[in-house]
C-alpha cells in the first residue's frame, strides 16, 4: 500500500463508524502557547476539557505534525523525523476504550484494511490497566503477545498537569534477525526489532498540581499512528526513510550529490537530513512561516541551514532545495493543496535563505579558523565556542571536531555536551505544558451553548434583536447598571468583529423601550463565532434578555470600508509590479489609515511606489463595481480567488470581487463601487520583518489631509524662501551651491592663513639643540593645532619640534607638543612634556615622545604653559 492509500483507508474506516473526518489543522496551531502543531489531538483540546462538544460521535485526521526537540538526532537513524503525518481517531465520551481497541484491531489485522498477520503484532498496556489486557484478550490477542510496561512507555501526559491518561502501543515485529538478539528482547526494547506504529491513549484524568488524578468530565480516546512508519512497515521496509515518500526524497539527493544510499554511513545521514528537512521546510513556509530568529521562523531557519550545510557536505554546488521542493509538492501536493498553491513563495524563500546562509557559512568556518589559531598548541577547543558555532552558524559538532583535529586540537566535547543540554532543557520546558494551553472558559462555554448569532451587518446599519448575554470580567452577569463596563452578546448585530485585520465597529445599544443605552466601544470576537460588544452603559440598567436596536456609528464604518477594499486594490496592484510572490502577511484596517504587510524581498523603489499608487487610482477612477458572493471552498479557488496565506477556510466562503481586477477571499466590509474611495495616497513603505514589507496608506478624505498636509509644509518653506512654490526646488539647489562654495572660499582663506602663520611663527625659532617653536595660536581646534605642526615641520630647515597652544573655537584651552623622530633622539619628550605643562590650564593629557596633546578648562593659563615649556625646553 502506498502512503496515499493507507491516509485515505484510515480515514474511511473511522468515517465509516461515525467518526467526523477534521483536516489537518496548520502547523501553526490556534493556541498561543503552542509553537508548532505536534500531535493529532491538539485541534481538540478544547473537546477533551468538555468546554466544546461534537454531534458525532468522535474524529479523525491525518495531521501535519512538527517535532524540533532534537534536530541533531534527525538523520542518523532512519527512525527520528521532524515533519510527520499522524492518522488519528478521537473520541470525547462518544465511544468506549474497548470499541477503541476493536477499531484499531479491526484496521490493523482485517485483509479488507492494513491485513498485518497477527503473529507479528504485539500489544502492550500499563501496569495497572487489567482493563486493558483483558480487552486485548478478549479480542483474541494471545496472552504471550501483551506486555505491561511502567508509566515511561505506557502513561501519556501532553504535560506535568492537565488530561492524561494510561496508554496501549501496538508494536510491529520485524524479527529477531533485526535486533539486538538478546533473549529477553521485547517491545519497548531499545533495538529496532520491534517497531511501536500506533499509540493509542485513554485519555481519562486531569492531573493537579500536587499530582492527584481527578476524573475528566468523560472517558475519552486520542490515538496516533505514525503515518511514514507504517508505511514503511506495509512497504516491507526497515526504516522511517525507505517508504514510498521519503525514499523519493532520498533519490533526489542521490541524483545532485551523485551518490548512492546505503553505501557509507557518513552520506546516508546527510541524505536523510536533507529529505527529512526539506519535507518540513516546505510545509513550514507552505503553511505560512517565514525564515526569522525567533520562534517558529528559527526552527524553520535552522531546518533550512541544517539541510543546505549537507548538501555541500555531500558536495552540491549552487542552489538546490527548489529540487526537494519540487519532489515534495509532486508527491504530498494531492493531500494537502496548500503547498501547490504556494510553491512559488517556497521556492522563493528557500532560495533567498540559501543564499544568505551561503555567506554565514563563510563567516563560520573564518570563527572558527581564528578560534583555532588562539589555542596553544595540543589546548582543546572549548566547550561554549563549539555549541556557538553549532547553534549560531549551523555548524554540526562533528564538522568542529573534524576541523580541529586537522590543526591539531581537540574539542571539550563534555562543555559541549552542557551547554546543549541546557538548551534542550530550555526548549523541552518551553514545549511541556503547553499542549493544553489555557482557554477563555466564559466565551468557550458560551460559544457552545449559542454556536454563532446572525451577522446583518453586510447590508444594514441597525437591527432590532435581544441581548443573549451580559459579561462582566470572567463571568456570566443578569445585569450591569449606569457606568458600568459590560460585554454583551447580541442575537442579531450588524456590528462587525475585529476579524481579517478590519477593527471593530462602534456604536450603540439602546432599550426598545428607551430603558437604558449603552455605548458600544469596540467589537471584538471570541472562539471565532461570537461577537463580543464591549459596552459602557450610558443610562438605566441593561438586564440579559432586553429587546434592543443596535447601531452602528455609520459615518467610521463607511471610512473603514473604503481602506478594506482599498487593501484588496493594493495587494492585486503589488502583485501585478512587484510580482505574484507578492502575499498578504498581515494587514490593519482602520478607519483613518490602512496597513498592509506583504512577502517581498528588498525595498520597493520610488517608481514601483508610483506605479502602484498610479495603478490603485486608475481603479478608483474607473469606478468598477465591488461584488460579494457566497460559495463553495472549492470554487472559489477554482475561480482564481486569493486567499489568506496560511490561513485555514471553512466549507463555504465569501468571495469579493473588484470586477476585472481583484478576487479575494474576505470577510470584511466593502464598497459598492470604487469610486468610493475617492484616492489612495501610499504615506510610507519600510520593512516589518524578514522578507516582508510594510506599506502604509490613506484614502479619500484622509488621503486628501495627507496632500494639504504636505501641501502646507511645501507652502511654508517657499515662504521662508520668498519664491513661489513652484520654485522653490531650484531656489534650494541655489542655495546649496553657493553655500558649498562659500565653504570651499572659506576653507581655502582657512588654509593660507595656517600657512601664513607657520611662516611668521618661523621667525621665533629657539635652538634647543634641535629647532624649536613655542607659540600660540588662537582660533584652532585640536586637528587644525595638528596641521600647523605638519606645515612647521615642512617650512623648517632642519629636524626639530613645537609646543602650541590656542584657545579653540569652542573657548577652551588645548595644547600640543610635537616633534620629529631626530628631535626625540636629542632628548625631546612630547608626552612627558604636556604631562608637566597641562596642569596650569587645569587640564591633563599626554601621549608618545611624538606627539602628545591637552585640552584644560582655564585658558588664562595658556601663556603661562607656553611659557613653561620654554623654559623646561631652552634648559
Ligand atoms: N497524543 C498521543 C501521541 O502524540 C496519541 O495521539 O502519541
Amino acid at each position: 500500500m502506498k502512503t496515499a492509500e493507507i491516509r485515505e483507508s484510515f480515514l474511511r474506516f473511522f468515517e465509516e463508524k461515525g467518526c467526523r473526518r477534521f483536516p489537518s489543522s496548520s502547523l501553526i496551531p490556534d493556541d498561543p502557547s503552542l509553537l508548532l502543531a505536534n500531535a493529532g489531538m491538539n485541534q481538540f483540546k478544547q473537546y477533551y476539557l468538555g468546554k466544546k462538544t461534537m454531534e458525532e460521535i468522535g474524529a479523525c485526521s491525518c495531521q501535519k505534525c512538527l517535532r524540533t526537540n532534537d534536530i541533531e538526532n534527525i538523520g542518523h537513524d532512519g527512525r527520528h523525523l521532524s515533519f510527520f503525518e499522524m492518522l488519528g481517531n478521537f473520541s470525547f465520551g462518544g465511544y468506549t476504550k474497548k470499541q477503541a481497541c476493536q477499531w484499531a484491531f479491526e484496521f490493523v489485522t482485517s485483509p479488507q484494511y492494513l491485513g498485518l498477520p497477527l503473529d507479528k503484532l504485539y500489544f502492550t498496556v500499563y501496569t495497572e490497566d487489567d482493563e486493558g489486557f483483558d480487552i486485548w484478550r478478549e479480542i483474541g490477542v494471545p496472552a504471550d503477545h501483551i506486555s505491561r510496561l511502567g508509566a515511561d512507555d505506557n502513561f501519556w501526559a501532553a504535560g506535568p498537569t492537565g488530561p492524561c491518561g494510561p496508554c496501549s502501543e501496538i508494536y510491529y515485529d520485524q524479527g529477531p534477525e533485526v535486533g539486538c538478539g538478546r533473549p529477553d528482547c521485547h517491545p519497548g526494547c531499545d533495538c529496532d526489532r520491534f517497531l511501536e506504529f500506533w499509540n493509542l491513549v485513554f485519555t481519562q484524568y486531569d492531573r493537579q498540581e500536587d499530582g492527584t488524578l481527578l476524573d475528566l468530565p468523560h472517558r475519552n480516546i486520542d490515538t496516533g499512528m505514525g503515518l511514514e512508519r507504517i508505511s514503511a512497515i506495509m512497504q516491507g521496509k526497515s526504516t522511517n526513510y525507505d517508504g514510498d515518500i521519503m525514499s523519493g526524497l532520498i533519490e533526489v539527493g542521490e541524483r545532485l550529490a551523485g551518490v548512492t544510499y546505503n553505501a557509507d554511513p557518513k552520506v546516508d545521514s546527510s541524505l536523510r537530513i536533507l529529505a527529512d528537512h526539506a519535507r518540513a521546510v516546505t510545509f513550514m513556509i507552505g503553511d505560512g512561516i517565514l525564515p526569522s530568529n525567533e520562534g517558529r521562523g528559527y526552527v524553520l531557519r535552522r531546518l533550512l541551514r541544517r539541510a543546505i550545510y549537507h548538501g555541500r557536505m555531500l558536495g552540491i554546488q549552487g542552489s538546490f532545495m527548489g529540487a526537494y521542493i519540487d519532489e515534495v509538492v509532486d508527491v504530498m501536493g494531492g493531500a494537502y493543496p496548500e503547498i501547490v498553491e504556494n510553491s512559488e513563495l517556497i521556492h522563493r524563500i528557500a532560495k533567498a535563505e540559501e543564499d544568505r546562509f551561503s555567506a554565514t557559512l563563510r563567516t563560520g568556518k573564518a570563527y572558527l579558523q581564528e578560534a583555532l589559531d588562539a589555542l596553544a598548541p595540543g589546548e582543546q577547543l572549548d566547550g561554549a565556542t563549539a555549541f556557538r558555532l553549532h547553534d549560531t552558524f549551523g555548524f554540526p559538532f562533528d564538522l568542529t571536531v573534524e576541523a580541529a583535529a586537522e590543526a591539531g586540537h581537540g574539542v571539550d566535547q563534555a562543555g559541549f555536551d552542557a551547554a546543549m543540554d541546557e538548551q534542550r532543557s530550555r526548549a523541552r520546558a518551553q514545549v511541556k505544558d503547553v499542549v493544553w494551553g489555557k482557554f477563555d472558559t466564559v466565551w468557550v462555554a458560551l460559544a457552545d451553548k449559542f454556536k454563532s448569532e446572525e451577522f446583518v451587518g453586510y447590508d444594514q446599519d441597525s437591527c432590532e434583536t435581544i441581548v443573549r448575554a451580559l459579561v462582566r470580567g470572567d463571568a456570566a452577569v443578569d445585569s450591569a447598571a449606569q457606568g458600568d463596563e459590560v460585554d454583551a452578546l447580541l442575537e442579531q448585530t450588524p456590528f462587525y468583529a475585529e476579524m481579517g485585520g478590519q477593527v471593530g465597529d462602534t456604536g450603540t445599544i439602546r432599550a426598545s423601550d428607551g430603558s437604558f443605552e449603552l455605548q458600544v466601544l469596540d467589537t471584538t470576537r471570541a472562539e471565532r463565532v461570537l461577537s463580543v460588544h464591549h459596552c459602557r452603559v450610558v443610562s438605566g440598567t441593561v438586564e440579559a434578555g432586553a429587546q434592543v436596536v443596535a447601531q452602528i456609528d455609520v459615518a467610521r464604518r463607511e471610512r473603514i470600508r473604503r481602506n478594506h477594499t482599498a487593501t484588496h486594490i493594493l495587494q492585486a496592484a503589488l502583485r501585478q509590479v512587484l510580482g505574484t510572490h507578492v502575499n498578504q502577511a498581515g494587514s490593519l484596517v482602520e478607519p483613518d489609515r490602512l496597513r498592509f504587510d506583504f512577502t517581498h524581498f528588498q525595498a520597493m523603489t520610488p517608481d514601483e511606489i508610483s506605479e502602484v499608487e498610479r495603478i490603485c487610482n486608475d481603479v478608483i477612477m474607473r469606478n468598477l463595481p465591488v461584488t460579494t458572493r457566497v460559495c463553495g471552498i472549492d470554487e472559489a479557488r477554482a475561480s482564481g480567488a486569493m486567499a489568506l496565506f496560511g490561513e485555514k477556510y471553512g466549507d463555504v466562503v465569501r468571495v469579493v470581487d473588484v470586477k476585472g481586477f481583484s478576487r479575494e477571499l474576505c470577510g470584511g466590509t466593502h464598497v459598492s463601487r470604487t469610486s468610493e474611495i475617492g484616492l489612495l495616497k501610499v504615506v510610507s513603505e519600510g520593512s516589518a520583518a524578514a522578507n516582508t514589507r510594510r506599506i502604509e496608506a490613506v484614502t479619500s478624505f484622509d488621503a486628501l489631509a495627507f496632500l494639504d498636509g504636505q501641501q502646507s509644509e511645501l507652502r511654508s518653506i517657499a515662504d521662508e524662501l520668498r519664491v513661489p512654490v513652484r520654485d522653490a526646488a531650484k531656489k534650494v539647489a541655489d542655495l546649496q551651491e553657493s553655500v558649498r562654495k562659500y565653504e570651499e572660499d572659506a576653507r581655502r582663506a582657512r588654509r593660507a592663513d595656517a600657512a601664513q602663520k607657520a611662516s611668521a611663527l618661523l621667525d621665533d625659532v629657539i635652538d634647543a639643540g634641535f629647532p624649536l617653536v613655542v607659540a600660540r595660536v588662537d582660533g584652532l581646534d585640536a586637528e587644525g593645532l595638528r596641521g600647523e605642526w605638519d606645515l612647521i615641520r615642512e617650512r623648517l630647515s632642519a629636524p626639530g619640534a613645537c609646543v602650541l597652544g590656542t584657545v579653540s573655537p569652542s573657548g577652551s584651552p588645548l595644547l600640543l607638543a610635537a616633534g620629529t623622530d631626530e628631535a626625540v633622539a636629542a632628548g625631546f619628550h612630547a608626552g612627558k612634556l604636556i604631562k608637566s605643562i597641562a596642569p596650569r590650564i587645569h587640564g591633563g593629557g599626554g601621549g608618545r615622545p611624538q606627539m602628545a596633546q591637552a585640552g584644560g578648562s582655564d585658558a588664562a593659563g595658556l601663556d603661562a604653559a607656553l611659557q613653561a615649556a620654554r623654559a623646561e625646553l631652552a634648559n
